[in-house]
């Protein structure tokens, strides 16, 4: 497909649902591969089956280094190249830290941390190498959250210093890769609907309060695309996205 990623490899971790299958599927209209990386295999294929082309579907927990090395190299080996990476899978579980299961927390730090580090690492080496092909940038894109620039309440606890993490991260990689023309941004959103704010309860009440509602995970994912498809002399490092009635 021609567009202004054409030629171009992205992985999109948690591509099964929400801001991930929106995010592959918004960069395949874009003309990238997409490789969809998740633990749902069949909502993978379901999603590749639909795009057609060259999507590969990869059944990885991001928490297990060994299997996102594996997938990170399958996807080179089938597709070439990589050139973009989203850094999108994350769980979030809101409750007072009194009340919280300790499994949960290792949980939000294994995924939404361990993960992150885990993909990032394994995908350097080819990022770096497109970023000396013929397109001459690559690209790197976390999702964090409005949870990683400020608390804004008591049961963010965990979820919020998983994505505060990633975001010091994310910084430390742009000042270390920006010489070798690998961009890194960090995406930040509000809330959306998906299933990780409809399992919260968090989509319902925001809905009951707000007029204009919730975002959808089609707006990320254009904030996404927009960040990876600017001139390579630009790199857009921070994205704050929020719906325009949300408050904190
Ligand atoms: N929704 C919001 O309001 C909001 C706001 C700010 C930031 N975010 C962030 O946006 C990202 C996407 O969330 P979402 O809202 O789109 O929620 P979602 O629909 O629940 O999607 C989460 C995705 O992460 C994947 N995932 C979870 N654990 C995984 C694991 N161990 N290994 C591999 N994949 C895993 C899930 O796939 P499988 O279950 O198939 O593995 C799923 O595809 C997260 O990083 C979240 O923190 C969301």
């Amino acid at each position: 497909m021609s567009g202004a990623l054409s030629g171009n490899v992205a992985v999109v971790t948690g591509a099964s649902s929400g801001i991930g299958e929106a995010t592959a599927r918004a960069l395949a209209d874009a003309g990238a591969t997409v490789a969809l990386l998740a633990r749902r295999r069949d909502r993978l294929e379901s999603l590749a089956g639909e795009r057609g082309g060259d999507t590969s579907v990869h059944e990885v927990d991001v928490s297990d280094p060994d299997a996102v090395r594996r997938a990170v190299e399958d996807v080179v080996a089938r597709h070439g190249r990589l050139d973009v990476l989203v850094n999108n899978a994350g769980y979030g579980s809101m409750t007072p830290a009194a009340e919280s299961d300790l499994a949960e927390w290792r949980t939000m730090v294994d995924v939404n941390v361990n993960g992150v580090l885990a993909t990032t690492h394994a995908a350097l080496a080819h990022l770096t190498e497109a970023a000396r092909g013929e397109r001459g940038i690559a690209d790197v894109v976390t999702v964090s959250s409005v949870a990683g620039r400020k608390v804004a309440g008591p049961a963010v606890n965990v979820y919020a210093a998983t994505k505060h993490a990633v975001g010091a991260f994310s910084e430390a990689l742009r000042q270390e890769l920006g010489s070798a023309h690998v961009r890194v941004g960090l995406v930040e959103p509000g809330l959306v609907r998906s299933e990780l704010t409809e399992g919260q309860g968090a989509a319902q009440r925001a809905e009951s309060e707000m007029e204009l509602g919730l975002m959808e995970a089609e707006d990320i994912a254009d904030a996404i695309v927009y960040m990876v498809t600017r001139p390579r002399r630009t790199a857009v490092n921070e994205m704050l996205v929020r719906p325009t009635e949300q408050t904190r």
